[in-house]
């Protein structure tokens, strides 16, 4: 699988007022933004070929991966080679193509916005503000399940029963350890309409169909097109997975998910780790 898509186009209202005029994909997870993360997961998935949907405020998005020929010189002819590399990198990463969800009808409509890039061939999507950490990384862990089963996949982890109202839950069974077979889900269900507590999270291995599918999906939760509604009719006519994906996530369109993942990518970093453990033990101490 080569293709990728990252729908980006969300207003980001729940990090607001920064996401007045920066993206939230563009806010820093300690050094990076957020959508770097997800850029390097999907390349070292073995993906080529990215999407990115975007809209008409996100402009800073498509310059961080473009050239930037007056600051690389300049990092050059000061010596600073390490920058010079870090910002040339970013812009080699992968093969980037943009396109704008002209008015932001919600997921669904995004990753329909996809279909003359991805023609016929199965695709990754991987939500512009869901950052996961882990070893293997999560669409390639997705990318597996689905060649294996020849079915598409979606990513899960089993959530409080209390927080499911917040994502979609799946009515599963299980195929092998950490595998399951699709055969239903809701959209931000009641607790007690869910199927599951497992809910779908940020990564999607899908196949061409849901392109016709989601043309033919009404409005559904909040006057939105919601993937979930097409995910739902995609799962009733042809074979789905779900994947207990093995990472940790963050949800960095909101304020405790961002602050989650600057904190753990802060500790993992040589260059501060050790620095931030004596900064919070300390003020651990003072409250
Ligand atoms: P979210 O609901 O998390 O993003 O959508 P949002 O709408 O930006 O969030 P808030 O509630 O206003 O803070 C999940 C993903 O779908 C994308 C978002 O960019 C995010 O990656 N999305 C959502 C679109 O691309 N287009 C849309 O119309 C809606």
């Amino acid at each position: 699988m080569k293709k990728a898509v990252i729908p980006a186009a969300g207003l980001g209202t729940r990090m607001l007022p920064a996401t007045k005029t920066v993206p939230k994909e563009m806010l820093p997870i300690v050094d990076k933004p957020a959508i770097q993360y997800i850029i390097e997961e999907a390349v070292a998935s073995g993906i080529e070929d990215i999407l990115i949907v975007s809209n008409r405020s996100k402009h800073a998005m498509d310059d961080y991966f473009d050239y930037s020929p007056e600051l690389e010189e300049l990092l050059k002819r000061s010596g600073k080679i390490a920058e010079y590399e870090a910002v040339r990198d970013v812009a080699d990463k992968a093969n980037i193509f943009y396109v704008r969800q002209k008015e932001t009808k919600g997921l669904g409509h995004a990753v329909w916005r996809a279909k003359r890039f991805v023609g016929d061939e199965p695709f990754a999507v991987l939500l512009g503000d869901d950052i996961m950490m882990g070893k293997t990384p999560v669409t390639k862990q997705l990318i597996d399940a689905a060649e294996q089963y020849e079915a598409s996949a979606v990513g899960i982890q089993r959530v409080a029963s209390e927080a499911i109202s917040k994502y979609s839950s799946v009515l599963i069974s299980e195929l092998e350890e950490r595998i399951y077979r699709v055969s239903d889900m809701n959209e931000k269900p009641k607790p007690d309409q869910a199927f599951s507590e497992f809910a779908i999270l940020g990564r999607y291995i899908l196949t061409a169909e849901i392109f016709s599918i989601l043309e033919n999906t009404p409005p559904g939760y909040g006057g939105e097109i919601q993937l979930t509604d097409g995910l739902q009719r995609l799962c009733k006519v042809s074979p789905m997975v779900a994947v207990d994906f093995d990472a940790k996530r963050y949800d960095t369109g909101n304020l405790e998910g961002f602050l989650e993942a600057t904190i753990d990518y802060a500790l993992q970093d040589p260059r501060v780790g050790d620095w931030l453990k004596g900064f919070m033990s300390d003020k651990l101490k003072e409250i």
